[in-house]
């Protein structure tokens, strides 16, 4: 889909299943590969980013086979152990995940073989040092490419066996704790990651659903290495609550919305977006659904209501940072002035979602600035239509096609699919939701 037009008005009303955790989908493929036995993953979000790393590990002779059942996605998949993995043979292109990429580069730094990593456009130009540097403290013989200052993708990794550290991380990311504690699987010693702010905790879960050493104390988790994991046998997915976010706005600001949305995953390290807007005043009912295996889930009924401005202190901003683009738009249609404190890290996300979201936002009349790294928004001017660009990054598209439809006219969105990455069914959704 190169573009789609977005005209306002109507509530949503009805139910509906957003698609699985796009994280958790992606470290269960991880896991399960690298696990002795057979694993059935259940509800796993067939979406690109997923799919990437479902062919990475099937060029690397693990044995992942697709199904569509009873309209879920359930993959199997036969695990070789820890050290069952053979070489690719040809570069893993693992498109615009960086997920995939980071997580992925831990786990091949400790292999008894070479790899090469590359990715599209969009991941060749993201900060991989991030993950080299604590990677080559831990011995790896790992390099990426210089590019404009930093260092990229394609990845060169010449695996070898690695040695545990404690590792502090400069920057709240879960994507580089996890590659740290995935290396650390496999390094002689016990791991330990700290850090300043607590970020998303699946590995975590998941390294303990696969019967891991795995340990958490505060704000550090540590890991022991060369302990072989346990397949769980059977593992479901959870909603994705960032996917879940676009709903829970969209009927909040549009009047006379009633929405129900099942089974969204509620991890406390990221449902931090539910209390971000219920601060701002939204009316949400969350039903929880029991602990789940590894991972709890919820009903999230949500109606529309008024919205107001607030405060995101950094750690706030760290804890829903892929929400963020959904609450620019939550706060240009809120009363009163939101400002996103230390946003920075949204420079470096799949596009420069600081750029875009002035942008785009500001091309369709709201009033939103940067100050340093804060993003400053102040609330309450009316929207109209515009044609806006996506540039290519799956929240950025699902965020304007929400504050399209509290604009007065059409908006048109470019570069629309994608939003394939985590949602593909995204644009049908919404409309069904909106002639429900
Ligand atoms: C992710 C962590 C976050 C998030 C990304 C997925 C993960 O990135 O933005 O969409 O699955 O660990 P950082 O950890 O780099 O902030």
């Amino acid at each position: 889909m190169r573009q789609i037009t977005i005209t306002p008005g109507g509530p949503l009303r009805g139910e509906v299943h957003v698609p699985s955790d796009k994280s958790i989908s992606q470290r269960a493929v991880m896991l399960s590969a690298l696990c002795r036995g057979t694993t059935v993953v259940r509800r796993f979000l067939a979406a690109d980013d997923s799919l990437r790393a479902v062919t990475a590990f099937g060029h690397m002779g693990i044995s992942l086979r697709l199904e569509e059942t009873a309209g879920e996605t359930v993959v199997t998949i036969t695990g070789k152990g820890l050290n069952g993995l053979t070489p690719p043979g040809r570069p893993l292109y693992l498109g615009n995940s960086g997920t995939t990429m980071r997580l992925l580069s831990g786990i091949l730094a400790a292999q008894s073989f070479p790899s090469v990593l590359t990715g599209d456009r969009s991941l060749s130009s993201r900060p991989m040092e991030r993950i080299t540097v604590p990677l080559r403290r831990m011995g790896a013989s790992i390099t990426g490419r210089r590019h404009a200052g930093r260092e990229c993708s394609p990845l060169k990794i010449n695996g070898r066996p690695l040695q545990a550290i404690c590792y502090t991380l400069p920057v709240p990311s879960a994507q580089v704790k996890s590659c740290v504690l995935l290396a650390g699987l496999y390094a002689r010693g016990r791991t330990c990651v700290r850090e300043p702010v607590r970020t998303r905790d699946h590995t975590e879960r998941m390294l303990a659903a696969f019967g891991a050493p795995v340990r958490v104390r505060g704000r550090t988790v540590s890991i022991q290495g060369g302990e072989e994991l346990r397949s769980p046998r059977t593992l479901v997915i959870p909603g994705d609550i960032s996917s879940a976010a676009f709903f829970l706005v969209a009927a909040s600001v549009t009047p006379g919305s009633d929405l129900l949305l099942r089974g969204v995953g509620v991890n406390p390290t990221r449902q931090h977006v539910i209390s971000v807007l219920r601060r701002m005043g939204a009316r949400l009912v969350v039903r929880r659904r029991g602990r789940g295996q590894y991972e709890p889930s919820a009903d999230i009924r949500v109606r529309s209501g008024s919205l107001r401005g607030v405060r995101l202190s950094p750690a706030d901003t760290a804890q829903c940072i892929d929400e963020l683009p959904i609450l620019g738009v939550a706060a240009a249609l809120a009363r009163g002035t939101t400002r996103f404190c230390a946003a920075g890290e949204l420079r470096v996300k799949e596009t420069d979602r600081i750029a875009s979201m002035v942008q785009n936002l500001s091309a369709m009349g709201a009033d939103i600035r940067v100050r340093g790294d804060d993003l400053v928004i102040r609330g309450g001017r009316k929207l109209h239509g515009a044609v806006i660009d996506s540039y290519g990054d799956h929240r950025t598209a699902m965020s304007l096609a929400i504050a399209a439809l509290a604009a007065e006219g059409a908006t048109t969105i470019t570069n629309a699919g994608c939003v394939a990455k985590s949602y593909p069914g995204f644009f049908d959704d919404l409309a069904a939701l909106r002639s429900g």
